[in-house]
Protein backbone atom coordinates (compact mmCIF):
# COMPACT_ATOMS: atom_id res chain seq x y z
CA UNK A 1 0.00 0.00 0.00
CA UNK A 2 2.57 2.32 0.83
CA UNK A 3 4.60 1.61 -1.95
CA UNK A 4 1.36 2.05 -4.52
CA UNK A 5 1.01 5.21 -2.49
CA UNK A 6 4.66 6.23 -3.21
CA UNK A 7 4.48 5.70 -6.55
CA UNK A 8 1.46 7.48 -7.22
CA UNK A 9 3.31 10.63 -5.36
CA UNK A 10 6.68 9.93 -7.92
CA UNK A 11 4.14 10.47 -10.99
CA UNK A 12 2.34 13.89 -9.63
CA UNK A 13 3.90 17.42 -11.66
CA UNK A 14 5.96 19.75 -10.94
CA UNK A 15 4.81 23.42 -11.09
CA UNK A 16 6.76 26.37 -11.46
CA UNK A 17 6.25 29.85 -11.53
CA UNK A 18 7.63 33.21 -12.20
CA UNK A 19 6.00 36.27 -13.49
CA UNK A 20 6.62 35.84 -17.54
CA UNK A 21 9.60 34.07 -19.21
CA UNK A 22 12.65 34.54 -16.41
CA UNK A 23 11.40 31.39 -14.97
CA UNK A 24 12.09 29.34 -18.24
CA UNK A 25 15.99 30.04 -17.90
CA UNK A 26 15.57 27.24 -14.52
CA UNK A 27 12.83 25.60 -16.11
CA UNK A 28 14.71 24.64 -19.54
CA UNK A 29 18.18 23.28 -17.17
CA UNK A 30 15.16 21.22 -15.07
CA UNK A 31 13.96 19.46 -18.20
CA UNK A 32 17.36 19.03 -19.10
CA UNK A 33 18.60 16.59 -16.18
CA UNK A 34 15.08 15.52 -15.19
CA UNK A 35 13.25 14.76 -18.53
CA UNK A 36 10.98 12.52 -17.02
CA UNK A 37 8.55 14.49 -15.10
CA UNK A 38 5.68 15.87 -15.69
CA UNK A 39 5.81 19.69 -15.63
CA UNK A 40 3.57 22.48 -15.41
CA UNK A 41 4.39 26.24 -15.89
CA UNK A 42 2.91 29.25 -14.71
CA UNK A 43 3.90 32.92 -16.26
CA UNK A 44 2.29 35.50 -14.32
CA UNK A 45 2.18 37.93 -17.31
CA UNK A 46 -0.87 39.67 -15.77
CA UNK A 47 1.13 40.98 -12.88
CA UNK A 48 3.96 41.69 -14.65
CA UNK A 49 7.13 42.91 -13.32
CA UNK A 50 6.92 41.42 -9.98
CA UNK A 51 9.63 43.79 -9.56
CA UNK A 52 7.95 47.23 -8.64
CA UNK A 53 4.92 45.22 -6.58
CA UNK A 54 4.76 45.41 -2.89
CA UNK A 55 4.87 42.12 -0.51
CA UNK A 56 1.53 42.08 0.16
CA UNK A 57 0.89 42.05 -3.56
CA UNK A 58 3.80 39.71 -4.59
CA UNK A 59 1.93 37.27 -1.19
CA UNK A 60 -1.25 37.65 -3.54
CA UNK A 61 -0.05 36.47 -6.76
CA UNK A 62 1.86 33.67 -4.58
CA UNK A 63 -1.18 32.43 -3.05
CA UNK A 64 -2.94 32.24 -6.47
CA UNK A 65 -0.47 30.13 -8.18
CA UNK A 66 -0.10 27.89 -5.39
CA UNK A 67 -3.56 27.47 -5.29
CA UNK A 68 -3.89 26.52 -8.73
CA UNK A 69 -1.27 24.21 -8.10
CA UNK A 70 -3.16 22.68 -5.16
CA UNK A 71 -5.90 21.91 -7.67
CA UNK A 72 -3.87 20.14 -10.34
CA UNK A 73 -1.95 17.68 -7.27
CA UNK A 74 1.38 18.77 -8.00
CA UNK A 75 4.43 17.00 -6.03
CA UNK A 76 6.10 20.35 -5.52
CA UNK A 77 6.41 23.73 -6.61
CA UNK A 78 9.22 25.75 -7.68
CA UNK A 79 9.22 29.45 -7.19
CA UNK A 80 11.34 29.88 -10.61
CA UNK A 81 11.67 33.86 -9.46
CA UNK A 82 14.02 36.38 -7.13
CA UNK A 83 11.40 38.59 -6.43
CA UNK A 84 8.72 35.86 -4.93
CA UNK A 85 11.56 33.85 -3.19
CA UNK A 86 12.40 37.24 -1.52
CA UNK A 87 9.27 38.43 -0.55
CA UNK A 88 6.50 35.90 -0.83
CA UNK A 89 8.09 32.41 -0.20
CA UNK A 90 8.37 32.77 4.51
CA UNK A 91 4.86 33.72 4.49
CA UNK A 92 3.41 30.67 2.51
CA UNK A 93 5.93 27.93 3.01
CA UNK A 94 3.60 26.30 5.86
CA UNK A 95 0.41 26.57 3.86
CA UNK A 96 0.69 23.91 1.37
CA UNK A 97 1.28 19.89 1.61
CA UNK A 98 3.40 19.73 -1.28
CA UNK A 99 7.24 21.04 -1.21
CA UNK A 100 8.14 24.47 -2.29
CA UNK A 101 11.45 25.49 -3.68
CA UNK A 102 12.44 28.63 -3.71
CA UNK A 103 15.54 30.20 -5.93
CA UNK A 104 16.95 32.50 -3.32
CA UNK A 105 17.29 30.01 -0.20
CA UNK A 106 17.78 26.84 -2.39
CA UNK A 107 21.20 28.50 -3.78
CA UNK A 108 22.37 30.73 -1.09
CA UNK A 109 24.27 28.01 0.53
CA UNK A 110 26.23 26.84 -2.27
CA UNK A 111 27.44 30.25 -3.17
CA UNK A 112 28.41 30.73 0.27
CA UNK A 113 30.45 27.65 0.41
CA UNK A 114 32.80 28.77 -2.69
CA UNK A 115 35.69 30.69 -2.27
CA UNK A 116 34.20 34.27 -3.03
CA UNK A 117 34.98 36.52 -0.51
CA UNK A 118 32.75 39.81 -2.65
CA UNK A 119 29.61 39.27 -4.10
CA UNK A 120 27.90 41.29 -6.30
CA UNK A 121 24.02 40.67 -6.99
CA UNK A 122 21.76 42.21 -9.90
CA UNK A 123 18.23 41.62 -8.94
CA UNK A 124 14.70 43.77 -9.08
CA UNK A 125 14.34 46.52 -6.77
CA UNK A 126 11.37 44.26 -4.67
CA UNK A 127 14.24 41.31 -4.18
CA UNK A 128 16.86 44.61 -3.47
CA UNK A 129 14.39 46.01 -0.84
CA UNK A 130 14.26 42.47 0.90
CA UNK A 131 17.62 41.90 1.62
CA UNK A 132 17.14 38.82 1.50
CA UNK A 133 20.41 37.52 -0.60
CA UNK A 134 22.54 39.28 1.82
CA UNK A 135 20.40 37.60 4.95
CA UNK A 136 21.05 34.10 3.61
CA UNK A 137 24.37 34.67 2.29
CA UNK A 138 25.44 35.26 5.52
CA UNK A 139 23.96 32.69 6.79
CA UNK A 140 26.07 30.51 5.72
CA UNK A 141 29.20 32.76 5.81
CA UNK A 142 29.19 35.35 7.64
CA UNK A 143 32.08 37.41 6.70
CA UNK A 144 31.28 37.37 3.18
CA UNK A 145 31.15 41.02 1.61
CA UNK A 146 27.25 41.46 -0.67
CA UNK A 147 26.69 44.38 -2.51
CA UNK A 148 23.56 44.27 -3.86
CA UNK A 149 21.90 46.62 -6.70
CA UNK A 150 18.62 46.97 -8.04
CA UNK A 151 18.04 47.47 -12.31
CA UNK A 152 14.51 48.05 -12.73
CA UNK A 153 14.80 48.69 -16.67
CA UNK A 154 16.52 45.15 -17.23
CA UNK A 155 12.91 42.91 -17.14
CA UNK A 156 11.12 45.21 -19.81
CA UNK A 157 14.67 44.58 -21.98
CA UNK A 158 13.92 41.14 -22.17
CA UNK A 159 10.16 41.14 -22.25
CA UNK A 160 10.18 43.80 -25.05
CA UNK A 161 13.24 41.85 -26.80
CA UNK A 162 15.19 45.34 -26.54
CA UNK A 163 18.33 43.67 -26.46
CA UNK A 164 20.38 46.02 -29.44
CA UNK A 165 18.33 48.92 -27.98
CA UNK A 166 20.60 52.12 -27.22
CA UNK A 167 19.34 52.83 -24.38
CA UNK A 168 19.07 49.95 -22.79
CA UNK A 169 22.75 49.09 -23.55
CA UNK A 170 23.24 52.53 -21.78
CA UNK A 171 21.77 51.15 -18.55
CA UNK A 172 23.52 47.95 -18.40
CA UNK A 173 26.81 49.59 -18.54
CA UNK A 174 26.18 52.03 -16.40
CA UNK A 175 24.80 49.25 -14.11
CA UNK A 176 27.39 47.11 -14.37
CA UNK A 177 30.28 49.65 -14.23
CA UNK A 178 28.78 50.66 -10.98
CA UNK A 179 28.87 47.38 -9.36
CA UNK A 180 32.58 46.60 -10.72
CA UNK A 181 33.56 49.54 -8.01
CA UNK A 182 33.07 46.63 -5.48
CA UNK A 183 35.03 44.63 -6.84
CA UNK A 184 33.28 41.40 -6.47
CA UNK A 185 34.34 37.94 -6.78
CA UNK A 186 31.12 37.28 -8.07
CA UNK A 187 28.11 38.78 -9.16
CA UNK A 188 24.81 37.03 -8.91
CA UNK A 189 22.27 37.20 -11.98
CA UNK A 190 19.66 37.68 -8.96
CA UNK A 191 16.57 37.95 -11.07
CA UNK A 192 15.62 34.90 -13.36
CA UNK A 193 15.22 36.77 -16.60
CA UNK A 194 18.68 38.40 -16.26
CA UNK A 195 20.52 35.83 -18.00
CA UNK A 196 18.73 36.44 -21.21
CA UNK A 197 20.52 39.64 -21.00
CA UNK A 198 24.11 37.76 -20.79
CA UNK A 199 25.27 38.92 -24.47
CA UNK A 200 24.97 42.78 -23.61
CA UNK A 201 26.64 42.32 -20.05
CA UNK A 202 29.19 40.19 -21.33
CA UNK A 203 30.16 43.53 -23.42
CA UNK A 204 31.19 45.23 -19.78
CA UNK A 205 32.71 42.56 -17.78
CA UNK A 206 33.74 38.97 -18.34
CA UNK A 207 31.20 36.26 -18.48
CA UNK A 208 32.69 34.25 -16.33
CA UNK A 209 32.14 37.36 -13.59
CA UNK A 210 28.11 36.88 -13.51
CA UNK A 211 26.93 33.23 -11.66
CA UNK A 212 23.42 32.35 -12.83
CA UNK A 213 22.02 30.35 -9.85
CA UNK A 214 19.40 28.12 -12.59
CA UNK A 215 22.47 25.09 -12.80
CA UNK A 216 22.91 25.41 -8.70
CA UNK A 217 19.04 25.49 -8.36
CA UNK A 218 18.26 22.67 -10.47
CA UNK A 219 20.93 20.46 -9.12
CA UNK A 220 19.66 21.31 -5.72
CA UNK A 221 15.92 20.05 -6.59
CA UNK A 222 17.15 17.04 -8.29
CA UNK A 223 18.93 15.69 -5.03
CA UNK A 224 16.32 16.76 -2.69
CA UNK A 225 13.57 14.87 -5.08
CA UNK A 226 16.00 12.16 -5.47
CA UNK A 227 16.56 12.17 -1.04
CA UNK A 228 13.02 11.91 -1.04
CA UNK A 229 12.37 9.39 -3.15
CA UNK A 230 10.49 11.31 -5.87
CA UNK A 231 11.80 11.40 -8.94
CA UNK A 232 9.60 10.45 -12.25
CA UNK A 233 10.77 7.69 -14.19
CA UNK A 234 8.08 7.15 -16.55
CA UNK A 235 6.55 10.71 -17.27
CA UNK A 236 7.89 13.89 -18.88
CA UNK A 237 4.97 15.61 -20.57
CA UNK A 238 4.45 19.48 -20.25
CA UNK A 239 2.18 22.36 -20.51
CA UNK A 240 2.74 25.98 -19.77
CA UNK A 241 -0.06 28.77 -18.54
CA UNK A 242 -0.25 32.57 -18.47
CA UNK A 243 -2.36 34.94 -16.85
CA UNK A 244 -2.74 36.87 -19.83
CA UNK A 245 -0.71 37.44 -23.25
CA UNK A 246 0.01 34.00 -24.47
CA UNK A 247 1.27 35.09 -27.55
CA UNK A 248 4.05 37.32 -26.34
CA UNK A 249 4.93 34.66 -23.97
CA UNK A 250 5.81 32.25 -26.57
CA UNK A 251 7.78 34.67 -28.50
CA UNK A 252 9.76 36.11 -25.53
CA UNK A 253 10.22 32.36 -24.43
CA UNK A 254 12.98 31.53 -27.20
CA UNK A 255 16.04 31.79 -25.96
CA UNK A 256 15.79 29.65 -23.49
CA UNK A 257 13.02 27.06 -24.62
CA UNK A 258 10.97 26.96 -27.50
CA UNK A 259 7.18 26.21 -26.60
CA UNK A 260 5.39 24.26 -29.21
CA UNK A 261 2.17 25.08 -28.56
CA UNK A 262 0.38 28.54 -27.27
CA UNK A 263 0.37 28.65 -23.54
CA UNK A 264 -3.04 28.30 -21.98
CA UNK A 265 -4.47 31.49 -21.24
CA UNK A 266 -5.99 30.84 -17.52
N1 LIG B 1 12.05 36.99 -12.93
C1 LIG B 1 11.68 37.46 -11.66
C2 LIG B 1 12.79 37.40 -10.65
O1 LIG B 1 13.54 36.44 -10.66
C3 LIG B 1 10.78 38.70 -11.59
C4 LIG B 1 10.98 39.75 -12.60
C5 LIG B 1 9.86 40.80 -12.58
O2 LIG B 1 8.75 40.46 -12.98
O3 LIG B 1 10.13 41.94 -12.14
O4 LIG B 1 12.91 38.25 -9.78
Amino acid sequence: MNTLNHNNLNSKPVGFFDSGVGGLSVYARFKKILPKEDCLYFGDLANMPYGNKTKGELVGFARNILDFYKERDVKAVVIACNTSSAQAYEAVKEDYNFKIYPIIQSCAKVIASANYERVGVFATEATVKSGVYTKELKKHKSGIYVKELACPHWVPIVENNLYTNSEAIEDVRVQVEKMQEFLPDKIILGCTHYPYLISMLKQFAPEELFIDPAEIFVNYIKSDLEKQGLLNESGGTEKFFVSANPESFKTHAKIFYDIKNLPICV
